[in-house]
């Protein structure tokens, strides 16, 4: 950013009572500027910044451990081939996004302890199982999906890195959400089996896949401050409807129903009407009662156990390279 003159650099003794600052802050905000990591910002700003980040990047990572649960029994090399590829992207989708949240002065290592302390959220719908192979579909097509429609607005998000970082996630996404629209395809056009597989997986998919939008407009905690600060473009109930309007038109191409009695087009609204979600079942989820809560986090925990040596053998090898580097330049 930093085209402003109105962008001031932070310095701890200065900041805080001078509204200058905030003054500077809103005028870059309000011209739809970035805000850099050494810009000033409202602590809340940053507050906020941290807890949406944090709880995006940890989402990546344990989104990884259903998809990955079928990387061995793909059917084909093909389907085993992109289902390793996505897996990966993902890890890469959770670097980008510690590495912007550290921009922020917050490192890594705090933000995976929290995660494993459970105090830090990540998306509820990774805590569904994913009981067939058409559910790798189902997951591409409608929670790939649901992430490009939340996300391609994070693009324009007012904080620079995490803006960037938000670019090239979408772009690998949208071949996610590419990849799972055309193996749902191939089972929806297979044998009745596999069709019935696929609508089984839509069927278990897509309420969920509506909560990943979080709680409805009256009731989101954050959204009317992270909207002003132009962190969040659009509402979750706005973001939700666009989905489910996107997704209507796929759902009969690929020949599956969506299992809602409720989806009416409804003319005057120029949308689809939809059923009413549970969100019983979504807070029960977020307070850790979903199928697959404890799991995810006992795997997590795990995991990052058994990758302590490689964490230890890359900081290693940093420090020789350093030192390497500083007798040569000596
Ligand atoms: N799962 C878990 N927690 C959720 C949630 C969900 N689906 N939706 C909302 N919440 C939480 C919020 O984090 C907040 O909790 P907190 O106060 O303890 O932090 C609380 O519920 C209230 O919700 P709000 O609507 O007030 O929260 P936000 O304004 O932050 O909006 C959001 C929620 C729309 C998810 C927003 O944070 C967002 O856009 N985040 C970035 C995108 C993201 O995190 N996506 C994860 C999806 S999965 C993914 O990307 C992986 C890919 O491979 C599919």
């Amino acid at each position: 950013m930093a085209t402003a003159a109105a962008h001031q650099t932070y310095g701890a003794e200065e900041a805080g009572a001078d509204t200058t600052y905030e003054r500077a802050f809103d005028a870059a905000v309000a011209a739809d500027e970035r805000i850099e990591p050494r810009d000033w910002m409202p602590d809340a700003y940053r507050a906020t910044l941290v807890r949406q980040m944090a709880q995006h990047a940890h989402s990546e990572i344990i989104g990884m451990q259903p998809e990955a649960n079928w990387i061995t029994r793909a059917p084909s090399l093909r389907r085993k081939a992109i289902l390793m590829a996505k897996v990966q992207d993902e890890a890469g989708h959770g670097l980008y996004l510690y590495s912007a949240a550290e921009t922020l002065g917050t490192s890594r290592e705090e933000l995976l302890d929290k995660l494993h302390a459970g105090r830090q959220k990540y998306s509820s719908i990774f805590n569904y199982p994913t009981l067939t192979w058409a559910d790798v579909g189902a997951i591409g097509w409608l929670v790939d999906g649901a992430a490009i429609t939340n996300q391609v607005p994070l693009c324009r998000c007012s904080y620079g890195p995490y803006a960037r970082a938000m670019v090239r996630i979408c772009k690998e996404e949208s071949f996610h959400q590419r990849q799972g629209y055309e193996l749902l395809l191939a089972l929806s056009r297979g044998t009745p089996e596999q069709h019935a597989m696929a609508q089984d997986a839509v069927d278990r998919w897509w309420w969920p896949s509506l909560m990943m939008f979080g709680p409805p407009d009256d009731e989101s905690a954050h959204s009317a401050q992270s909207m002003t600060w132009k962190i969040k473009r659009h509402s979750n109930d706005e973001l939700r409807q666009r989905f489910v309007d996107i997704c209507v038109p796929q759902a009969e191409s690929l020949g599956l129903t969506l299992p809602d009695p409720d989806l009416k087009w409804n003319e005057e609204r120029q949308h689809y009407d939809f059923g009413p979600i549970d969100w019983t079942e979504f807070k029960e989820v977020l307070k850790g009662n979903g199928p697959c809560n404890e799991q995810r986090l006992t795997q997590r925990r795990r995991a990052h156990e058994e990758g302590a040596w490689v964490r230890e053998a890359a900081a290693a090898y940093a420090a020789k390279h350093n030192d390497t580097t500083g007798a040569m330049q000596a």
